[in-house]
């Protein structure tokens, strides 16, 4: 049989994409957790890359808030993905490829390294963002900024953890006013040179 053991540091990482759509305030839902402002932008023609991002996507991770939310659309939106969602209570799992973890964020990506799953969309909601975040396991947003101001709700990153500079990778504005932009951590190397 063979030895299936990890040597620590030598498995590669995987990419971990906040993709989301965000008020111009910075929230992700109202503060009872509605997205209906999300409603006039889905649904249309225009898919703001969706389609592609999730067909390159091995794997989504998530807070039991959005599991429980997305639970209420009626059908399961990540059919055929496996899913990861965080939370320290006994839920059910909606299909197969849904795994309902009680692990902290790093130990949550070392199993999906170890399953080799390279390219995983954090998915939210802003608690669970925040914490991924907090232990420097994102590797580039996709943030899709809605043309609304919500004025309070559920922010888009939780608040934890230290300052963090980004750099732009791309930008794109839509016609009906969302701007989505891609970013990811500044290598530190960059930042002294
Ligand atoms: N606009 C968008 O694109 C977008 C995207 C995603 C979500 N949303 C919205 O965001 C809302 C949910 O966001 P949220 O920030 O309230 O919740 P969340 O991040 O989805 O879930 C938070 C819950 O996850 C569980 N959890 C497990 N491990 C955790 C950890 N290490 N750190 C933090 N939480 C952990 C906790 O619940 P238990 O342990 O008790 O289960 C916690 O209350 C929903 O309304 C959803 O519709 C919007």
């Amino acid at each position: 049989m063979h030895d299936q053991r990890i040597v620590a540091g030598t498995m590669p990482k995987s990419e971990l994409i906040y993709y989301v759509a965000t008020s111009l305030d910075g929230f992700i839902a109202t503060a009872d957790g509605g997205i209906d402002w999300l409603a006039p932008f889905e649904g249309g023609t225009q898919d703001y890359g969706y389609a592609a991002f999730i067909d390159r996507i091995d794997a989504v991770v998530m807070g039991s808030a959005t599991y429980e939310k997305c639970l209420g659309f009626g059908e399961w939106p990540y059919a055929g993905k496996r899913v990861w969602v965080l939370s320290s209570r006994d839920l059910d799992a909606v299909d197969a490829d849904v795994t309902i973890t009680p692990d902290e964020p790093g130990a949550v990506m070392r199993e999906l390294e170890a399953q080799g799953l390279r390219r995983v969309w954090l998915a939210g909601g802003g608690l669970v963002a925040g914490e991924f975040r907090r232990h420097g396991l994102i590797t580039g947003y996709i943030v899709s900024v809605i043309p609304v101001v919500l004025g309070n709700g559920i922010p888009l990153l939780g608040h934890s953890g230290d300052q963090e500079q980004l750099e732009l990778v791309e930008s794109r504005a839509y016609p009906d006013g969302i701007v989505q932009l891609h970013y990811r951590p500044l290598d530190p190397d960059t930042l002294s040179s």
